[in-house]
């Protein structure tokens, strides 16, 4: 059974990840891909700002819905 605490008050998104920056901002270029790359978008990767899978344990903790940004090269 997940429960969910339902609120108003807005709290930070990020636990963790480069709390000593104002803005944590990262640069990819399409040049860069290779075939495919998924960027986190959860902010719990350990491989951030990669994803590596972390989002599916937040999701089923939480009832969230999570998912990575998936950056493709053209064919
Ligand atoms: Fe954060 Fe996958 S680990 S989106």
């Amino acid at each position: 059974i997940v429960v969910r605490a339902e609120t108003s008050v807005a709290s930070p998104i990020n636990p963790n990840i480069q709390k000593e920056n104002p803005k944590v901002v990262d640069t990819v270029t399409t040049s860069s891909v290779e075939k495919q790359v998924a960027y986190c978008r959860c902010w719990r990767s350990g491989t951030f700002p990669k994803c590596n899978g972390a989002h599916v344990a937040w999701n089923k903790e939480t009832g969230d819905n999570v998912g990575p940004l998936l950056i493709k090269k053209d064919d």
